[in-house]
């Protein structure tokens, strides 16, 4: 189990909440985020799926945009809690989707502590935005 900061805990407990609150019909797969912005505010958002399958939305993705137009344009954390609702204490750990890491990389510096956890809390893996993202093509690339 990683070690976490009371903060970090909280951030968890926060993205664990949300997940309850997806709308996940198609797959059964309710994912929670949590944002952490620089400034300490926190962001929390759920997958939402569609009838049109791939115009489903992660919930990391729902989280940035939120925190996105709240004016945050630098996060330190996020934490994700994934959990098939059918059997919620079954191993999971949702590592965000390829999508998702570049979409918080907009964001976010390699140093961004990503935590994710299960339902039940019994299994935490705590990584950086880089280790899950290597040589990230990012905001820098297009600076003049
Ligand atoms: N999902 C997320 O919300 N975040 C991820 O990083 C991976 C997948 C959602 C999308 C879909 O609603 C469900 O999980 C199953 O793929």
């Amino acid at each position: 189990m990683a070690e976490l900061s009371a903060d970090e805990t909280a951030l968890l407990a926060a993205a664990r909440e949300v997940a309850a609150r997806a709308y996940a019909p198609y797959s059964g797969f309710h994912v929670g985020a949590a944002i952490r912005a620089e400034d300490g505010r926190v962001f929390t958002a759920a997958n939402v799926e569609n009838a049109s399958y791939g115009l489903s939305l992660c919930a990391e993705t729902n989280a940035a945009m939120a925190a996105a137009v709240a004016g945050v344009r630098r996060l330190t954390h996020v934490a994700v809690v994934g959990y098939r609702a059918a059997t919620p204490t079954a191993p999971a750990l949702a590592t965000p989707c390829g999508r998702c890491r570049q979409i918080l990389n907009e964001f976010a510096g390699p140093e961004a502590r990503v935590i994710i956890g299960d339902a039940d809390g019994s299994s935490v893996l705590a990584l950086t935005l880089g280790e899950l993202l290597p040589h990230a093509f990012g905001p820098r690339q297009l600076e003049p």
